[in-house]
């Protein structure tokens, strides 16, 4: 086989190996950009959650104990969490459409909601009977394809029924009046003590992401192409010449190359 040929071979197998290689580090890339779009999320669920719980919501109790406020008062736009973080959610989400950002999805999906936008389908149903069961424990996190793209989906149980939820999950009669006035006494009542009523579902597209690091990953592999051929290029003028020089070194006569002068030769001629 042609020697050069060969070296083409050999560059060429470098060149795909280090295709793939790129391929999997760029994918990976886009994966970590939605992770830490997801923990940005997460934190600040989190951190609102807190807020809530521990300033807004003394406030009100606050209120209702100075008598400013009557005892039955209840609003879930100032008294629900859930109420609270759906309609951030929804703002966000309007917000980044009108900047041509890509949308999330989030929905504290439930099997016995109060308010039925928060009703889990099939896929969350089974989630949310897996966590009960305690064959799932740990958050869950999977890349899942639909409609053709591809998104980064993040489920993680809510915390289990405690007694101070039992006042509003519980038994109906024992929730504030307004709020029976506005979600009626059936929807998210009678929940049992310790049970998982719902988990967070949160879907992240990747797919712009996944755009950027196809884009670098073009780049990057063209610049790789080049530096491959170049440095091809450069051995093959390297080996032209030597090859030219071990001819010209063959054709000499016998006598002269025998007679050991062929060394002086060569190193006079360059
Ligand atoms: C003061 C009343 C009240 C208490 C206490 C309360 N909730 Fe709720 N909860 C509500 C209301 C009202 C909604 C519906 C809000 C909406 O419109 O999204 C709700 C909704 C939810 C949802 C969303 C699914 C659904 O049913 O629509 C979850 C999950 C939830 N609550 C969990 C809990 C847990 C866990 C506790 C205890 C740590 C708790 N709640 C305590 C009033 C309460």
């Amino acid at each position: 086989m042609n020697r050069y040929f060969g070296l083409a071979i050999i560059f060429f197998g470098v060149f795909l190996m280090i295709a793939f290689v790129l391929k999997e580090r760029s994918q990976e890339f886009a994966i970590y950009e939605s992770n830490q779009r997801l923990n940005h999320i997460l934190t600040n669920h989190q951190a609102l959650h807190v807020y809530v719980e521990n300033i807004q919501k003394p406030v009100i109790y606050q209120l209702k104990s100075e008598k400013k406020l009557y005892e039955d008062f209840f609003d879930p736009k100032v008294l629900s969490f859930t109420y609270m973080a759906r309609n951030i959610h929804t703002i966000e989400n309007e917000i980044l459409k009108k900047n041509n950002e890509s949308l999330k999805y989030y929905k504290l999906a439930s099997l016995n909601p109060r308010n039925q936008l928060n009703r889990a389908n099939e896929f969350e149903k089974t989630l949310i009977e897996k966590f009960n069961s305690k064959e799932l424990k740990e958050d869950y996190k999977e890349i899942i394809e639909e409609d053709g793209a591809k998104y980064l989906l993040f489920i993680k149980p809510v915390t289990a029924n405690q007694p101070s939820c039992m006042k509003c999950h519980g038994d109906p009669k024992d929730a504030p009046k307004e709020l029976i006035a506005q979600y009626g006494d059936k929807n998210g009542f009678y929940e049992k003590l310790h049970f998982i009523r719902a988990i967070i579902s949160i879907k992240i597209p990747l797919q712009k992401e996944l755009d950027v690091a196809k884009r670098y990953y073009n780049i990057v592999l063209l610049i790789v192409f080049l530096a491959l051929l170049l440095i091809y290029l450069i051995i093959y003028v390297f080996m032209q010449k030597i090859d030219k020089k071990m001819r010209r070194w063959r054709d000499l006569p016998i006598s002269t190359s025998l007679r050991g002068v062929t060394i002086v030769d060569l190193s006079t001629k360059t």
